[in-house]
């Protein structure tokens, strides 16, 4: 028996989700004879953290402080082990602008993009490049907050007079922006799990609107307008190229324990895309991560014991 402490909640604007999350991860813990203390990720962390003591921390926040290296850099200082990624990783794999232009560098297929702070829009006339940029990435164009996740502020900008208002929309989640070539395709997750022999690709999750409206992708994001298929119906080389690809930038970004890679096939070509990488993907009952554990044979109790055994601190030494 480990005594866990459950991180969940917390300021993001996933905390919803997380709590969900959380409450699963709880119940499985539990199930496997663990003492488990909840914890609300907010002002009295550090002070709930010392106090209960945990020999574990199962972070199971998304979003803000929990997936980017805020809450792992606090309990790095409070020498406790935790599950996931460590701080670097978060760091990477949060900011989908770093995290493009590291996988741009080390030639891993992303789709093109162009970034911009607010500053650049108020301060350096940035909106003067837009029709440059327009005419590189063509129409539609993806525009996106460089952090946030569950569709958060993203909009499809078909026209021209798409553009004002979607850059104002991910404004409002973030000081930094993308504009990202649409890729038409299907969406592929491939969730990842580390195991004792090392990182293994879980089987694949292709999300596919019920509905033919591909623009109002947000849609997707609520119950019943999505199909999950799991497998995915894929070729055996094109389920080989996905999984090889996730396990790519799983190693390229330092990551620990988990993480679900979501990516584009477009067609009809057939080429790959890394859109992003979730260092704590959702845990709730209709999460990707946990239905591809289940086609591959692993319980929800048994993903969660296998995340927990591998909670670890990174720092080296300071
Ligand atoms: N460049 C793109 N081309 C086509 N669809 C995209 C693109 N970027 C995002 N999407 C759609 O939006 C969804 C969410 O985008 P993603 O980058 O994964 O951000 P997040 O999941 O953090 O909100 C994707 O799963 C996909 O359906
Ligand atoms: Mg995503």
């Amino acid at each position: 028996m480990t005594r866990v402490a459950v991180l969940k909640g917390g300021r993001s604007l996933e905390r919803q989700v997380s709590r969900r999350s959380g409450a699963r991860v709880e119940d499985a813990l539990e199930r496997r004879g663990h003492e488990v203390v909840a914890i609300d990720a907010g002002a009295e962390l550090v002070e709930l953290l010392r106090e209960t003591a945990p020999e574990i921390c199962f972070v199971a926040l998304h979003g803000r402080d929990g997936e980017d290296g805020t809450v792992q850099e606090l309990l790095e200082i409070l020498a406790l082990p935790y599950t996931g990624s460590g701080v670097s990783a978060c760091v990477r794999c949060a900011d989908k602008v770093l995290a493009k232009y590291l996988m741009r560098d080390a030639g891993i297929p992303t789709p093109d993009f162009y970034a911009f702070s607010e500053t650049a829009f108020q301060e350096l006339g940035a909106g003067s490049a837009l029709p440059a940029i327009e005419e590189r990435l063509a129409y539609p164009i993806v525009v996106k907050p460089a952090s946030q996740g569950s569709a958060l502020g993203i909009k499809f900008a078909r026209t021209a007079s798409d553009v004002p208002s979607a850059l104002v929309a991910a404004f409002s989640y973030d000081s930094k922006v993308l504009l990202e070539r649409h890729v038409a395709g299907r969406d592929l997750a491939v969730s990842v799990l580390e195991g004792s022999d090392g990182p293994v690709a879980l089987p694949i999750v292709e999300a596919r609107p019920r509905e033919e409206d591909f623009y109002d992708f947000e849609a997707r994001y609520e119950i019943g307008r999505t199909a999950f298929i799991c497998p995915a119906e894929l070729s055996d080389e094109l389920t080989d190229r996905a999984h090889a690809l996730a396990l790519e930038v799983f190693a390229l970004f330092g990551c620990s324990g988990f993480a679900r890679i979501d990516l584009m096939l477009s067609e009809p070509d057939g080429d790959l895309f890394v859109l992003e990488i979730n260092t704590v993907p959702g845990l709730t009952e209709t999460s990707l991560l946990p239905q591809a554990a289940e086609a591959a044979g692993i319980s929800f109790d048994e993903l969660i014991a296998r995340i927990l055994d591998r909670a670890a601190i990174h720092a080296v030494a300071h």
